[in-house]
């Protein structure tokens, strides 16, 4: 007896282990043409809206960190219910229509058999290739959650205003080391922040209107003058690597090292030496090793709590739960 208990514990953990895994083109089979079909649609859109490869890119990443990669950051609201969307951190994602419209497309292809989860994993890696970004494997079989909480999103996507240890234990919580961190905080080379997302960094660092004294004080009177003209704007859109906020590069590493990063999150990067060496690493070095870091860390992130073999749904709109 005393053997045979362990031996299931082992099989069914074997099990669980299989079960729990996404595989490179889990729909060789069962949709021989939907990677395709994704991959055209990202390739005819993505041209003529360059800008939506970010959304898609941090589309992902809010997906992945709230109930692991299972598209609960395309749910919709209900009247019961206030759904990831509703999350502050959400309010800013854009792109939701273009995973509606890919969506579309894959079913028109096969109805009900590529998940919302999987579609937004690959549309984000396709488009950021369409921008020139670097390539990461997909593997697929992510199965769509029902669950879409607005309380969680809010707790488990880490704010701009955290510091380093905070966001390393936010990403290991999620199974992501530090290096992770460095390396996928540099998705911000492209993109666009809302002003409100650090302005108290320029008119209210401590709650007496001051400044934060690790930003850059010449790039925070440019902001101050040119965007970010008072406390309240909600509106203004400032590029997050500025000059190239459409090009995947160092640039976002090089701005931090010259204090330059517009959250107390990125610049809280450098407040540390060995996160800090890791970047001058990346700066220093061939784009490459941007490119490869960020790739490995994003096959990581892609898997973080996915769901696979019968658990979860495959959507058929990914806004709405299935009935
Ligand atoms: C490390 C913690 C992180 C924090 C605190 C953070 C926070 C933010 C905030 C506040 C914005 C601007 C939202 C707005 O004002 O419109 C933003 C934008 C963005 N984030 Fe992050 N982020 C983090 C990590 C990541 C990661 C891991 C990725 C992807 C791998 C990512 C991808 C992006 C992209 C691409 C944008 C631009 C979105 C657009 O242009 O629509 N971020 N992030």
């Amino acid at each position: 007896m005393s053997f045979r208990g362990p031996t299931i514990l082992l099989f069914v953990g074997f099990l669980g282990c299989v079960h729990a895994q996404l595989k490179l083109g889990f729909y060789d089979s069962s949709c021989p043409r939907a990677e395709k079909v994704i991959l055209e649609f990202v390739e005819e859109h993505i041209p003529n809206a360059p800008t939506v490869a970010a959304s898609l890119l941090r589309m992902h990443f809010h997906d992945c960190f709230v109930r692991g990669c299972d598209g609960s950051v395309l749910i919709n609201s209900t009247s019961a219910n206030q759904a990831e969307k509703a999350a502050t951190p959400n309010q800013t994602l854009r792109g939701f229509d273009f995973i509606d419209r890919l969506k579309s497309a894959v079913e028109e292809e096969c109805p009900g058999i590529v998940s919302c989860a999987d579609i937004l994993a690959l549309a984000a890696r396709d488009a950021v290739g369409v921008i020139g970004g670097p390539f990461w494997r997909v593997p697929t079989g992510r199965r769509d959650g029902s669950i879409s909480n607005s309380s969680e999103a809010l707790s488990e996507i880490p704010a701009p205003t955290s510091n380093l240890s905070s966001l390393k234990t936010a990403f290991a919580n999620k199974g992501l080391n530090d290096a992770d961190l460095v390396l996928l905080s540099g998705a911000h080379t492209i993109g666009v922040a809302h002003c409100e997302s650090f302005s108290d960094r320029l008119y209210n660092f401590t709650g007496t209107g001051d400044q934060d004294p690790s930003l850059d004080g010449f790039y925070a009177a440019n902001l101050k003058k040119n965007k970010c003209r008072d406390a309240t704007d909600e509106t203004t859109l400032v590029e997050m690597d500025p000059g190239s906020f459409r090009t995947f590069d160092v640039g976002y590493y090089r701005n931090l090292l010259k204090r330059r990063g517009l959250f107390e999150s990125d610049a809280a990067l450098t407040t540390e030496a060995a996160a800090k060496a890791a970047i001058v690493n990346l700066v220093d070095s061939p784009p490459q090793t941007f490119f490869a870091g960020f790739a490995m860390s994003m096959e990581k992130m892609g898997s973080i709590g996915v769901q696979t073999g019968s658990s979860g749904e495959i959507r058929r709109n990914c806004a709405v739960v299935n009935s």
